[in-house]
């Protein structure tokens, strides 16, 4: 049986309002968000910062599903403990940021953790063949990490169309970050991809005191989504 998942919209919350980070993570579950993105930043793999595992600890009780946490810090091994005991559902990781990219992987299994790659826009994809085996969860970059509200880029479809054929039947999700919106929902999903991960395109025109534009939002880029289908 091929694996097809529902299409995932995935919210990140580096667009949401940062005083106020357990109500914006109900709120976006509550009006349709299937997993809640949260990007770890480090000011050093990526040119700024966010939170680090305490503060994935205290969202941790405001989640109910899926906390899908992509974490864009160098070095990457010695933080995996933390993560996982803040309660992390899945764990993604950028090659760049360790020695052995294998290894990390491995050692998220070994954790209790789903597994995830993520794949900047300049980076190739050779090594995913060795990769499959340790795998959950392929993260295609579609602007380079470190900020919300970029322009989605265009170039990486056919990196993801790629992956999708690597891919196969294997139970893997592919995810695309960066951009998802509902002009680009339609062309991502069309290339293969799966779980949407969206920031601007989610939270805006919306708080956590009138959440229903954040369910319109989800509703427009699922529809977009799951017409390339
Ligand atoms: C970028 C982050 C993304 C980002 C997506 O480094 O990994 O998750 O927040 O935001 P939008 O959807 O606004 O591009
Ligand atoms: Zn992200």
């Amino acid at each position: 049986m091929a694996f097809v998942p529902k299409i995932k919209i995935a919210p990140s919350i580096l667009a949401a309002d940062f005083s106020n980070f357990g109500a914006e993570c109900r709120a976006i579950e509550a009006q349709g968000a299937d997993w809640v993105h949260v990007d770890v930043m480090d000011g050093h793999f990526v040119p700024n910062i966010t939170f680090g595992p305490a503060m994935c600890a205290a969202l941790r009780p405001h989640i109910k599903g899926v906390m899908d946490v992509h974490l864009m810090i160098e070095p990457i091994d010695p933080f995996l403990e933390a993560f996982a005991k803040a309660g992390a559902d899945h764990l993604t990781v950028h090659p760049e940021a360790g020695p052995h990219i294998h290894r990390s992987l491995q050692t998220i299994r070994g954790l209790g953790k789903k597994a995830g790659l993520a794949i900047n826009p300049g980076t190739d994809i050779g090594m995913v063949p060795y990769l499959l085996d340790q795998l959950d969860l392929i993260c295609v970059m579609t602007v380079n990490p470190g900020f919300g509200g970029q322009s989605f880029l265009d170039s990486q479809l056919p990196k993801i169309r790629a992956l999708r054929e690597m891919i196969g039947e294997r139970p893997i999700f592919l995810q695309v970050d960066g951009g998802a919106s509902v002009e680009t929902a339609q062309r991502i999903v069309a290339a293969g991809a799966n779980v949407l991960v969206a920031g601007a395109a989610v939270f805006k025109g919306g708080s956590a005191d009138n959440p229903d534009a954040y369910g319109r939002n989800i509703k427009m880029i699922r529809e977009a989504a799951q017409g390339a289908r």
